[in-house]
């Protein structure tokens, strides 16, 4: 009996240590600071785009649409099959050299749920129950009620690596797979990816494991660090919107990771968005002059404005092939006025 007992508790043992390595948490250092996470969601069942939107509490479908690259037109309910992987976006916060998402998703407690049942089942091991348990303050796990709300904090980071910004994406490690492997597929190093995840060793990798893997994102230095969407990173292959919507920004890595924005078209009550003292210029033009090319950038919005600035970009001297677009933008700085009136007059017809 004894015996059983003590195998139990250490199959028990067992269990919890592999729950923790499968959901740790990312390092992150500058406490306060936000930007965007992303995660994977391998969902447990065969559900629905709208539900997943639902279950992260995600405002619009088309933030899941960009990060996964799917069409802009695709419908809400649109199947999601069982073990099919979908990227979350999700804002994040540091907070005590962690990264979590930033109170949301909130999840309601059912009957019949556990918080060991929430980490595990619903959110698929993006998180343990113990760290449900610490940033919502529960005393006691066992003791959840019906109709109570859980902040579930997923995995993210906002630390530049190897001195770039980068995306930090919780990448759900899928079985064997190598370190190296994932390492080549991501274009980062073996080292980079043992250092950001605490791992001395390739071996310690595991299967079902969230794996911190930064990706490197296209950006703008056009955007002023005081924009409310600053840093916009937006990794390869993927688009956003941003600007109350009125903005819709594309990475294309083969542009030498610059941030290719243009108006979205998703938002009729947003005005034109025009670099100032050019005629007929508007946001995402741009011409050719010789070895100039000057296009009509976006560089961010505050509570007033959407930003804009001419960028110039020299395409002919390419000492090599590597750095054949030389930035010789920030010639002129362009401040858009969006009317308020103009806003809120347009408000009522946005319906
Ligand atoms: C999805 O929604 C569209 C319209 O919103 C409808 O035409 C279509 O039948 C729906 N598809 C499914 C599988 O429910
Ligand atoms: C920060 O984390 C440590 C250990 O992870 C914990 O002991 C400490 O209470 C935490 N501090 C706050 C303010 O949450
Ligand atoms: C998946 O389906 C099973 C069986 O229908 C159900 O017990 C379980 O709660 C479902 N999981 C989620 C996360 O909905
Ligand atoms: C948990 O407690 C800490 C300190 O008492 C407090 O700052 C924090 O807001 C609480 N968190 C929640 C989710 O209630
Ligand atoms: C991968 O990264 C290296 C160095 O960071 C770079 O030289 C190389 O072009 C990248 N490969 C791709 C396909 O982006
Ligand atoms: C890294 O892992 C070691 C043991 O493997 C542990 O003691 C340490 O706390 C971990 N550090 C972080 C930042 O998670
Ligand atoms: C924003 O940028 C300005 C100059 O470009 C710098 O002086 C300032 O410290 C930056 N602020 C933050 C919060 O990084
Ligand atoms: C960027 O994404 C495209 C597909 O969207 C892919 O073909 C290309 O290899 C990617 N480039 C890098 C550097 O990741
Ligand atoms: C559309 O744009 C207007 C003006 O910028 C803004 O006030 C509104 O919130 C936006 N609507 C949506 C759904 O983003
Ligand atoms: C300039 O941008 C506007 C607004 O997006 C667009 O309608 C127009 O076709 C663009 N003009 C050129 C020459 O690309
Ligand atoms: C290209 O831009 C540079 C810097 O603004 C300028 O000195 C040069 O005259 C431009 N060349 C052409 C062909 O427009
Ligand atoms: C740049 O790459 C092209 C092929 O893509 C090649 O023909 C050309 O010689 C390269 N130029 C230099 C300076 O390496």
């Amino acid at each position: 009996m004894a015996f059983f007992r003590s195998l139990i508790s250490t199959l028990l043992l067992i269990a919890i240590s592999l729950t923790f390595t499968f959901a740790q948490p990312f390092r992150c250092t500058s406490p306060g600071t936000k930007c965007d996470g992303l995660v994977d969601y391998v969902s447990p069942n065969r559900t629905t785009l709208s539900a997943i939107k639902t279950l992260f509490q995600i405002k619009n479908l088309r933030s899941i649409l960009g990060a996964n690259n799917l069409p802009l037109s695709t419908l809400a309910n649109t199947t999601v099959a069982a073990k099919q992987t979908i990227k979350i976006p999700f804002p994040c916060i540091c907070r005590n050299h962690t990264g979590i998402s930033n109170r949301r998703p909130i999840y309601t407690v059912v009957l019949g749920d556990g918080l060991d049942h929430i980490a595990t089942d619903v959110f698929a091991r993006l998180v343990t129950f113990p760290q449900i348990q610490e940033v919502n303050n529960i005393s006691n796990p066992n003791v959840i009620s019906v109709g109570q709300k859980l902040w579930i904090p997923l995995p993210c980071s906002c630390d530049d690596v190897d001195g770039q910004k980068v995306v930090h994406y919780g990448y759900k490690v899928p079985g064997g797979s190598t370190v190296e492997g994932i390492a080549e597929q991501f274009n980062t190093s073996q080292d980079t990816l043992l250092r950001l995840n605490n791992l001395t060793s390739p071996k310690d990798l595991m299967a079902d494991a969230v794996l911190d893997v930064p990706l490197r994102a296209c950006s703008s230095s056009l955007i002023s660090n005081s924009s409310l969407d600053y840093p916009l990173l937006v990794p390869n292959g993927t688009y956003v919107f941003t600007a109350n919507n009125c903005v819709r920004c594309n990475c294309d890595a083969a542009n030498n990771w610059m941030l290719q924005c243009e108006p979205s078209l998703i938002n009729s009550s947003c005005s034109p968005i025009r670099c100032e003292g050019q005629e007929n210029f508007y946001l995402g033009n741009s011409s050719s002059s010789g070895c100039n090319r000057t296009t009509c950038a976006y560089a961010g919005y505050n509570h007033q404005n959407i930003l804009t600035a001419i960028d110039v970009q020299s395409t002919c001297q390419a000492p090599d092939n590597n750095s054949s677009a030389i930035s010789l933008r920030g010639l002129r700085w362009n401040f858009l006025l969006i009317s308020i009136h103009i806003m809120l007059i347009c408000l009522p017809f946005l319906k």
